[in-house]
């Protein structure tokens, strides 16, 4: 039996993307982002990111097709991000895919956009083991999860009570001067710098030893560098770019690591935009290795939101013969993990 032919449609946040895949075979992964039309706000407007996806989606499907080279007839199943996200933002997806899958009568999944980024690193490193640790880093979301099964079960052991981690390095950056979405810029500037200059503080979450807290820290950042600069100081930003970005980097990686250890769970994948950091991946590289944990990490591509991780997940359900969703489901911008 040839792996099923799933269309992902993913619009939660500001990237329309629309991946195709065959079982664990990536075939296409089209994308439009309206990043640059939030820029001047300094962070995603809800109103302009869900004009942009109504703008977009129906060329960005065209785009999948064509570099898949499938015709939508070919297609067996349709996946399509519910939740959560931004209500406007996701209404536009979910809307399509169920027109889509009206249309030529393939049935419809709607998915978990936190699991969509576990699963999609099955297209990147092979099928994902039976039990893993995720941390899922990105503008929107920062959690710890421990995943049995990506289809199903999916435990969340901690989030952020705060900022997002992604969000930390957005704000930490517009404090530096540096353009909208920081975290690139970060991580650039950070690469001339001196990671132990300035102790920043590392949040910690009372009676929550997998809870991250980035607000103190964003705030101590933002505190420095006014009082440097008060004082007439020069203040070096690449020092302080590469001291913030250690800070979440050890938070991340420290709890991360801590979390497989206590599960006793020997896999952890890093998914959602901050995944790309290159300190990051060095550094969680470096804890798992020492701690004898397999890292997972998809290519920096796959780690932002994109239809291909969308694909990725209905495909795992689809193989699994899990009972597609009815057609009246709703777009759920706190949808919770089952
Ligand atoms: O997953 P994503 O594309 O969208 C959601 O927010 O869901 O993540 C975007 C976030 C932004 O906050 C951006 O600054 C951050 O990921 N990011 C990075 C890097 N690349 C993207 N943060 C740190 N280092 C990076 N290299
Ligand atoms: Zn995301």
């Amino acid at each position: 039996m040839t792996a099923p032919l799933v269309l992902g449609i993913e619009t939660s946040c500001d990237e329309t993307g629309v991946g195709i895949v065959r079982g664990g075979e990536l075939l296409a992964d089209a994308l439009a982002s309206s990043v640059d039309e939030h820029a001047r706000f300094g962070g995603v407007v809800p109103e302009v990111a869900s004009r942009a996806h109504l703008e977009a989606m129906v060329p960005t499907m065209h785009r999948a097709l064509e570099q898949a080279d499938v015709q939508l007839r070919d297609v067996d199943a349709i996946a399509v991000t519910a939740g959560p996200g931004l209500a406007g933002a996701l209404l536009v997806g979910v809307a399509a895919a169920k027109g889509y899958a009206l249309a030529l009568d393939k049935p419809i999944y709607a998915v978990n956009h936190l699991a969509a980024h576990v699963a999609v690193d099955r297209l990147a490193n092979g099928d994902l083991p039976a039990s893993c640790i995720a941390l899922l880093v990105s503008g929107g979301h920062s959690s710890l999860l421990l995943v049995p099964d990506v289809t199903g079960e999916v435990e969340i052991l901690g989030q952020t009570i705060d900022d997002a981690a992604g969000e930390a390095f957005d704000k930490v950056a517009r404090v530096l001067g540096l353009p909208f979405p920081g975290g690139p810029h970060i991580d650039r500037v950070a690469r001339d710098g001196d990671a132990d200059a300035i102790a920043f503080p590392r949040g910690v979450v009372r009676d929550q030893p997998y809870s991250f807290t980035f607000s103190g820290l964003k705030t101590a950042v933002a505190r420095w560098v006014e009082s440097r600069q008060r004082a007439g100081e020069h203040v070096d930003i690449a020092d302080v770019a590469a001291s913030f970005q250690d800070a979440v980097v050890d938070v991340l990686t420290r709890r991360a690591v801590a979390a497989c250890a206590d599960r006793g769970v020997d896999h952890l994948v890093i998914g959602g935009g901050v995944a790309a950091n290159s300190r990051l991946r060095a550094v969680a590289e470096e804890r798992c290795t020492a701690a004898g944990i397999r890292l997972r990490v998809p290519p920096p591509r796959l780690c932002t939101d994109n239809g291909a991780m969308v694909a990725a997940l209905g495909a795992l359900l689809v193989e699994r013969g899990i009972e597609p969703s009815a057609l009246d489901f709703p777009a759920d911008s706190a949808l919770l993990l089952s």
